[in-house]
């Protein structure tokens, strides 16, 4: 079982080491210390972090900041678990995702998502970004 809690001092640590796993470019830990307010963390029943998503509200859409699954904890329904708490049928929301992406393009067309964009060399290597939105009912 995976509960959901606001990201805390004590998790930064596990939460950077995911990324580190996660990401070609990872962000770096003054990044989730400035911005520990945005993240929320899966823990088991152990309290081991499985994953983290990041979310901003920017003007009147609420921005997927990123999600990241421990490799262990994997296909096992925590990414789904992840976005079923962040979302609602109140606000619009949006994200960029690689477009070579396919296993995070999966689970967000899943919830909603459609590409609505693309950003040219939009990451560090050049390769482009997606940006896919959620409109509550569509
Ligand atoms: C994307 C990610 C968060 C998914 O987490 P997860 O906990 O493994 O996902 P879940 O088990 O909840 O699966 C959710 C959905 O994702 C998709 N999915 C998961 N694993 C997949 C795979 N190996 N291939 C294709 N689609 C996959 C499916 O649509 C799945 O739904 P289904 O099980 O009903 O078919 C995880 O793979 C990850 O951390 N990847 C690296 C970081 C990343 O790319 N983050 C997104 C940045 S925009």
């Amino acid at each position: 079982m995976i509960t959901i809690s606001p990201m805390k001092d004590k998790d930064i640590a596990a939460v950077v080491e995911i990324e580190k796993l996660c990401f070609k470019f990872p962000k770096p830990e003054s990044i989730f210390r400035e911005d520990e307010h945005k993240y929320l963390v899966g823990k088991d029943e152990a309290g081991r972090i499985a994953g983290y998503i990041g979310v901003e509200k920017i003007l009147d859409e609420v921005h997927i900041i990123n999600m990241a699954v421990h490799p262990d904890f994997r296909g096992q329904g925590v990414g789904k678990r992840l976005m079923q708490h962040v979302l609602n049928d109140e606000e619009v929301f949006f994200l960029e995702v690689r477009v070579s992406n396919e296993t995070a393009k999966n689970i967000y067309q899943k919830y909603g998502f459609k590409v609505i964009n693309t950003r040219k060399a939009y990451y560090p290597d050049g390769e482009d970004a997606y940006v896919m939105r959620r409109i509550p009912g569509e």
